[in-house]
């Protein structure tokens, strides 16, 4: 007993950052947008009148509304990348911001004064998306997010900030964002995710000519301290170190981030978590056939272990047993996709994940899957806990917590998307849902 408890993490157990410069930034796919421009200096595109309405005529435009319900300040900043392939920032007047690296391949900072769109406690702003625009994200920050330009092969990438990088130039404000793509043809796409972090909390309401009102209004206002709440006493039941999903700046939690991106800063934390219940199921399906109903055109699948391999009717290969990396993430070891896979392995991949990540393999009625409702997911350890208080704190519901939560056996649906060709006016309700 007095052994078990001197292993036991401090009461919180949160993972403290360590904001740094313009040298701790990460380039990755995930944190920078390529695009076409190269000038020498910064270009700024002011709408004219009557090219705007000429403008108009052939791109889409989309009516934008913030509602800072934040106890206090935030800056906003609307990235992407305009029709032409431009990385891009929209400023509150519909003035477009190209930023330049002037050729440098290490990131040069983009000033503040060019890009934030600053919102004052309780102010609502309108504003206006002027084009068509792809891969788009509108950040929420109660500070400064520190954005810069980097020269890459193909013209100007904007950096951002990396959530799990303990030194990220930005890992001390609380930030967050909200996805967004307008295509050439007027349909827009924008969600809300908790499948690689949960920070300031983020709603969505779109009004729609001609149609019905959509909404995913995500986690309430006072979600990340919750969650490390709860992190931290699942951490103090069994001992895994869930309160380190928890980054804090000066004790106080600002961000949690999923075990996925918690893996980078923690290889060995969950190591051997999954393990004897990867054996268990294994074992389960070596008498009797895990059933993966394909929800499509394939029907129900019989998969079987053999030696140390699951093996699915009509599939084109095998499943080996997962890692605690690959239950995290659903992308790798025997969920990682390859080309040539087959319409059965490609429908095997979520709905095995799915099951894993929440835990129903060994449950009753758990050898068909997907079956079971959501009243069943996260009920026996092991389980990604993350994923189970995530959408304990969503008030509607929405918001992946998973990659693959949007399995399952009816018409539940977690995806906190909002989609129309008809799109009027896209509203965020900024720090608190409505
Ligand atoms: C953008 O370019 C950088 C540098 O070449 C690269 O590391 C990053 O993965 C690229 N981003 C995407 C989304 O491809
Ligand atoms: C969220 O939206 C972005 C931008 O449209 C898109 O790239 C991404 O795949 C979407 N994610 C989900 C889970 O729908
Ligand atoms: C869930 O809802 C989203 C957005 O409405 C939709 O794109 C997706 O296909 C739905 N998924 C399922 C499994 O119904």
């Amino acid at each position: 007993m007095a052994i078990r408890s001197s292993r036991r993490a401090p009461p919180d157990g949160f993972t403290e950052v360590n904001p740094g410069g313009i040298d701790d930034l990460t380039i990755s796919r995930d944190t920078t947008l390529n695009g076409t421009f190269q000038g020498e200096e910064p270009i700024i595109v002011i709408p004219d009148e009557d090219a705007g309405l000429s403008a108009r005529a052939e791109s889409p435009t989309l009516n934008l509304q913030f509602l800072n319900r934040f106890n206090g300040f935030v800056n906003a900043y609307l990235t992407g990348m305009d029709p032409e392939g431009r990385v891009a920032f929209i400023r509150a007047d519909g003035s477009v911001y190209y930023p330049s690296s002037g050729g440098s391949s290490v990131p040069v900072w983009i000033p503040q004064a060019d890009v934030r769109i600053p919102l004052e406690a309780g102010q609502q702003l309108n504003m206006v998306l002027p084009f068509a625009l792809t891969s788009g994200r509108i950040y929420y920050a109660a500070g400064e997010l520190s954005f810069a330009v980097v020269s890459t092969p193909i013209g100007e990438g904007i950096v951002q900030p990396a959530p799990n990088v303990l030194t990220d130039p930005s890992a001390g404000v609380n930030w967050g964002f909200v996805e967004l793509t307008l295509t050439s043809s007027g349909v827009l796409y924008a969600n809300i995710s908790y499948v690689d972090f949960v920070g300031m909390p983020l709603g969505m309401e779109l009004t729609v000519y001609g149609g019905e009102s959509q909404s995913a209004y995500g986690v309430s206002s006072d979600a990340v301290g919750n969650i490390c709440n709860s992190l931290s006493a699942q951490a103090s039941r069994d001992l895994r170190p869930w309160g380190g999903l928890c980054l804090s700046s000066s004790g106080v939690p600002i961000r949690v981030v999923s075990p996925y991106l918690y893996h980078d800063l923690d290889a060995n934390g969950f190591t051997t978590y999954w393990d004897q219940y990867g054996n268990d199921v294994w074992q389960k399906f070596r008498n009797q056939p895990l059933v993966i109903d394909t929800q499509g055109p394939r029907g129900h699948v019989n998969c079987y272990v053999q030696g140390d391999t699951l093996n699915c009717d009509g599939d084109n290969r095998g499943y080996g047993r997962p890692t605690a990396r690959d239950i995290w993430g659903c992308d790798s070891g025997p969920f990682g996709k390859m080309s040539g896979d087959n319409d059965v392995h490609l429908a095997v991949i979520p709905r095995l994940c799915a099951a894993f990540v929440r835990s129903t393999l060994l449950s009753q009625g758990g050898e068909v899957q997907p079956s079971l409702g959501s009243s069943n997911y996260y009920l026996v350890d092991p389980t990604n806990h993350y994923s189970r208080i995530v959408h304990e704190h969503e008030v509607d519901g929405k918001g992946y917590a998973f990659a693959y939560d949007d399995v399952n056996p009816g018409s539940e649906n977690a995806s906190g998307t909002v989609s129309s060709g008809q799109p009027d006016t896209l509203t965020i309700f900024i720090g608190s849902p409505p």
